[in-house]
Parts: C-alpha cells; sequence; structure tokens
C-alpha cells in the first residue's frame, strides 16, 4: 500500500458518539475538499465505523484497536478480518492508554500487529516514553524495546508501517513535545525503521497536536504527519488542521 505522505490521523477515542458520526462526516465533507481528504484517516469508534462508511465510501479509515487472535472463541473482540472487510485501511495498535488502562503488553501488541498485517491493514503503531523514563534519560531504552517487542519477528507480509511517536506525558496535555524532542527521536525512529526490510513507512508526532502546534511540527525533519485526539473531535475543528496539513504538504516530506 502506498501512504499519502504528510498525513493527518484523527484518533476518536470516545469524544465522537455513535451519534454525532454521521453529522460529523457530512460537516468534514462541506469544509474540506477532496484533495485535502487524501491526507486524512478517521479512526471512529468501532461502533461508528459502519456509519462513517456508508456516509463517505472514499475516506481512509482505521480502528482504534484490533484483536490479537485469529481464532473464534475469543468473546468481545474484533477481528483483524472484519476491520478489513468493514473498509478499513488501518489499524492503530498500542496506543499508551490501551497499554495502560487495558494492561496490553509488548508481547500482545506484537500479536495484533501480526493480525493487522494478516488482514490487509496498515498497523498504526504507537510508542512513547512516559515522563518518568524521560526524566531518567531512559527515552531511547523504553522507545527501542516498545519498536523491538512489537516488530520482531517482523510479520512477512508487512510492506508499509505507520510508528506514532506519542510520548505519554504530552498526550491529553496542554503543551506538545518541543521541536527539539521531536526532531531528535523522530530521526533516531528513521534510522532504525530504514534498517528494517518494510518498503513503506512513516513516522507521526502525537501528544497535544492543535491549530497552534501543528503547523511548527509539520515543518519540521522526518516528520510525516500527526495523530490527534482531542482536536479530531469537532469536524470543524480537524478540518482546520487537515486544510493547514494539504496546504504546507510539500515541505513535508
Ligand atoms: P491528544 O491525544 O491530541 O488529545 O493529546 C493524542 C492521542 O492520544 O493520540
Amino acid at each position: 500500500m502506498i501512504l499519502s505522505n504528510p498525513l493527518i490521523i484523527a484518533n476518536w477515542k470516545m469524544g465522537v458518539p455513535c451519534s454525532e458520526a454521521r453529522g460529523w462526516v457530512d460537516q468534514f465533507e462541506k469544509l474540506t475538499t477532496p484533495a485535502s481528504r487524501k491526507h486524512a484517516v478517521i479512526l471512529p469508534s468501532f461502533l461508528s465505523l459502519s456509519i462513517v462508511r456508508q456516509v463517505d465510501r472514499a475516506l481512509f479509515l482505521g480502528s482504534q484497536d484490533c484483536s490479537a487472535f485469529g481464532e473464534p472463541a475469543h468473546t468481545g473482540s474484533i477481528p483483524a478480518t472484519d476491520i478489513k472487510e468493514i473498509g478499513c485501511q488501518y489499524a492503530l495498535i498500542g496506543h499508551s492508554e490501551r497499554r495502560r488502562w487495558n494492561g496490553e503488553t509488548d508481547e500482545l501488541i506484537h500479536a495484533k500487529v501480526i493480525q493487522a498485517t494478516a488482514a490487509g491493514l496498515t498497523p498504526i503503531l504507537c510508542i512513547g516514553e512516559d515522563a518518568q523514563q524521560r526524566k531518567i534519560g531512559k527515552t531511547k531504552v523504553a522507545l527501542r524495546s516498545q519498536l523491538r517487542h512489537a516488530l520482531q519477528p517482523l510479520p512477512e507480509k508487512l510492506t508499509a508501517l505507520i510508528v506514532a511517536y506519542e510520548p505519554v506525558w504530552a498526550i491529553g496535555g496542554s503543551a506538545a513535545a518541543s521541536p527539539t524532542i521531536i526532531t531528535e527521536t523522530h530521526r533516531w525512529i528513521r534510522q532504525i525503521l530504514d534498517r528494517l526490510p518494510i518498503k513503506h513507512s512513516l513516522i507521526v508526532y502525537g501528544g497535544a497536536v492543535d491549530e497552534m502546534t501543528l503547523p511548527l511540527i509539520c515543518q519540521l525533519p522526518n516528520v510525516n504527519g500527526v495523530l490527534v485526539g482531542r482536536a479530531s473531535w469537532k469536524a470543524e475543528s480537524f478540518s482546520r488542521l487537515v486544510l493547514a496539513v494539504h496546504d504546507k504538504g510539500s515541505r513535508l516530506v
């Protein structure tokens, strides 16, 4: 799969109720252009996925998670094959909120990468250090370990991958990571990814991205886009971000 570069990913989390999904898409279509929407990927809740797909068949969609299992005896799990069948191209895997609140381990995250890849989905793999790890100078140790566990052994069919660098201390906060931190970390992740036999890979930044922080972040080297939480929950604000990314497109690669 060829990835749009730059990408702007809307992580709805539980922030857009099912009852608002249709209106969100209608509004998004009104406020953006088909060309700008090529940069956008929407991650609705599982229950909103089919609603969004019905309203707009052209939107790039992804799930916020997928099952680590392929066999049917896993009550309550959503298989990657169903996510693909419903019209998704992507699956977000290993978000820090799932690591924290759902107890997701590195082993489970690796199994999810395998399931998503086998189903033909492009994984959006989240990695990020917490405040304590940064404070004691263990950022790279933490990120290397998350990458290694999620990707080794590398699924054979993995030809495209998006890594979302999301410092845990920036998610849900009022300030994004500084340009220096993002530049340094993305350069380092890029070096690691370039050593892997993956044909297409992008690195996006996530954590307190909004209209103020987006323009600067998007100009940094090795930043191939952004993952947006709160600022994607209203179609109006997400549309403004998408148009801004589209306008700056050529400088982002
Ligand atoms: P935020 O969330 O943009 O609200 O900080 C980002 C994320 O969790 O992906």
